[in-house]
């Protein structure tokens, strides 16, 4: 098989973004639901998200920054110590790019989007009432990434959740009923229908 090498330092980087997006695919989205100080709320999908244990219950995030500030998601959950993770529906997922648009701080985009909000039982984020999961977590640390302070990774331990009784059989997930959708490259997205099963 031929390949092309690449050396990531001496990469630009958009091609860097390119490259890593296009391969590492496909990426669950974290829908993440955050609190501001005023008590609004704020909500973005991020890719660069995952479960990355079950015990302890672990999922992370991270979140670059907009030309002028750091993601206010990112911000909001450092300074709150919660949030909340909204499983991505093909039913939600138009609203889900709705809100990835970069708005103002003040922002309410739920309110944009047409999605209801509903205050977490355990923390003090919203949930996207629309989304088949919501999951509430509670930040453990966050890690920059590099030294320019340009990427930063959530942490979060996951305290409750909240599943539709439609994709619920006891403790098993109905993938039909869940209809998950993940991200490829760019603006590309990946249904959850066509599955396989390997012993
Ligand atoms: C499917 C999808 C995944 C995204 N993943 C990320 C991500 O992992 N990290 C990131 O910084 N931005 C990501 N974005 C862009 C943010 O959602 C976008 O910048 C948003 O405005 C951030 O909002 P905030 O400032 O309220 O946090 C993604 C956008 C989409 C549509």
């Amino acid at each position: 098989m031929n390949k092309t090498s690449f050396r990531l330092d001496a990469l630009e980087s958009p091609d860097r973004y390119k490259l890593l997006s296009g391969l590492i695919v496909p990426r669950p989205i974290g829908w993440i639901g955050t609190r501001r100080s005023d008590g609004s709320n704020n909500l973005a999908p991020f890719s660069f998200f995952n479960l990355v244990s079950s015990s302890p219950p672990t999922v992370l995030f991270s979140g670059g920054r907009h030309p002028d500030r750091p993601k206010d998601t990112v911000a909001l959950a450092g300074e709150t110590g919660v949030f909340t993770v909204n499983i991505v529906s093909e039913e939600v997922a138009q609203a889900m790019a709705v809100t990835s648009e970069r708005y103002e701080a003040d922002v309410d985009e739920f309110a944009i989007a047409g999605l209801t909000a509903v205050p977490g039982t355990v923390v003090d984020a919203p949930m996207v009432e629309e989304s088949p999961a919501n999951l509430e977590c509670r930040v453990v640390e966050i890690v920059d990434l590099g030294d320019q302070g340009v990427s930063r990774l959530v942490i979060g331990e996951v305290i409750a959740l909240h599943v539709s009784d439609e994709v619920l059989d006891g403790t098993r997930i109905d993938n039909d009923g869940l209809r998950a959708v993940g991200r490829m490259a760019g603006n590309t997205y990946i249904h959850t229908r066509d599955r396989f099963a390997l012993p």
